[in-house]
């Protein structure tokens, strides 16, 4: 059974009252339940961790292979538009990481509608709410089993 990290960046705890306009009103533990939920009906395990700070999560990246995971699914937060050491831990190792976001950063402000960390990864799922996550395992999933 291949097993999946899910990794939330900045301020992702807040879920549920931060801009709920945004980004709805789920809190970080029911999305986190819906993740599982998706990935036990896949048979698949995840386990979900939220940092707020960027070296914890390039740590993260480096080390979740070693971890046993066989892919990673990447919501950076803000890193995203600007964390190139971010970008570089993804580019560094060999498991497949998937970048997702709750809302569309194309369709939003001109400062998030640049990944840096997007060209590093297998793809990018954005826009979908917590239904991003979802799509994220099955993306992690297909890229795991080579399609
Ligand atoms: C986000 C989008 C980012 O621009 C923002 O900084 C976030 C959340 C999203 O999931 O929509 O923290 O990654």
């Amino acid at each position: 059974m291949p097993a999946i990290l899910v990794l939330h960046g900045p301020s992702l705890n807040l879920l549920g009252q931060r801009e709920p306009g945004v980004y709805g009103t789920l809190t970080l533990a029911e999305v986190d339940g819906a993740i599982a939920r998706h990935a036990a009906a896949r048979g698949v395990k995840v386990e979900c961790r939220q940092s707020n700070h960027e070296g914890v999560l390039v740590e993260a990246i480096h080390g979740a292979a070693e971890q046993g995971f066989a892919a990673i699914v990447l919501n950076p937060g803000a890193f995203t538009h600007y964390s190139y050491a971010l970008r570089d831990a993804i580019a560094a190792v060999r498991l497949p990481v998937v970048e997702v976001h709750l809302s569309n950063i194309h369709a939003r402000e001109e400062f998030r509608r640049h990944s840096v960390t997007a060209g590093a990864c297998r793809g990018q799922i954005s826009g979908f709410g917590p239904t991003s996550y979802v799509l994220g395992v099955d993306a992690a999933l297909a890229a795991v089993a080579g399609r």
